[in-house]
């Protein structure tokens, strides 16, 4: 009797997969970073890198308030109190940071609907007006931004 005999083609693309199975594995081993799949399909230390390397870009209320100590505290009296300056008047430019003269260009009422246009999605008890019966984008005339609650 006979034993099997692989056709000798048949072996070398047997040991051809063989050999590409052991380099990718070899390969993986080797050049995968020692912190990926920490968190996830990624390297953790990439996190780290990402926060050294980006300034953060919101420079926040306090910030605003070393030279404009006036608006942060009328600010605080109203209902506005809990929102940051950023929130309307965008995100503060690095030049007006470091140059006070460099002006930030003033928002208009239309700010206002961002948040206050009627919505079913917000909570019930924010308030809400429905535009076209309130004075059009006007707000700014009637309403004060840092002191919502007062009048001109
Ligand atoms: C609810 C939105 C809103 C918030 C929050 C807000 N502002 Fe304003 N701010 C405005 C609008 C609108 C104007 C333009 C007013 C105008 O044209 O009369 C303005 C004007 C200004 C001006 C120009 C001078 C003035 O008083 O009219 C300064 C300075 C200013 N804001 C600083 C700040 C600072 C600092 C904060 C945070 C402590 C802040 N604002 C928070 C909406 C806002
Ligand atoms: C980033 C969101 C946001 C923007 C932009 C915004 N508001 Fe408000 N507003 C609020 C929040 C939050 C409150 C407090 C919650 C409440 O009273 O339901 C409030 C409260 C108010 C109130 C009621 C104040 C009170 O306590 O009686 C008025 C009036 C008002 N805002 C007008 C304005 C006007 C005018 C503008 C534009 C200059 C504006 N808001 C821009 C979020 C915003
Ligand atoms: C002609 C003046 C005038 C203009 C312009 C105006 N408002 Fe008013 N707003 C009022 C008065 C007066 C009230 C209080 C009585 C009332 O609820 O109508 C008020 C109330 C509000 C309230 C509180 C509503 C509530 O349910 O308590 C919000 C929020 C508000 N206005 C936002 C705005 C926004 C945003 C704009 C711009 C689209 C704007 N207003 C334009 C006069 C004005």
């Amino acid at each position: 009797m006979r034993c099997f005999q692989m056709p000798p083609q048949v072996f070398r693309v047997v040991l051809l997969i063989f050999a590409i199975g052991v380099s990718y594995l070899v390969a993986r081993t080797l050049l995968t970073p020692a912190s990926f799949h920490e968190y996830g399909f990624y390297r953790g230390a990439a996190l780290a890198e990402h926060t050294t390397r980006h300034e953060p870009v919101f420079a926040g209320k306090l910030a605003c308030g070393v030279r404009h100590p006036d608006v942060l505290k009328t600010l605080a009296k109203g209902g506005h109190k809990n929102l940051s300056c950023e929130a309307c008047h965008g995100v503060v430019s690095p030049q007006h940071l470091t140059d006070p003269t460099s002006n930030m260009d003033k928002p208009s009422g239309a700010i206002c609907l961002r948040c206050h246009e009627a919505s079913p999605s917000r909570p019930a008890g924010f308030r809400q007006i429905v535009v076209k019966d309130h004075y059009a984008e006007k707000c700014i005339e009637c309403h004060l931004p840092h002191e919502p609650n007062e009048v001109p």
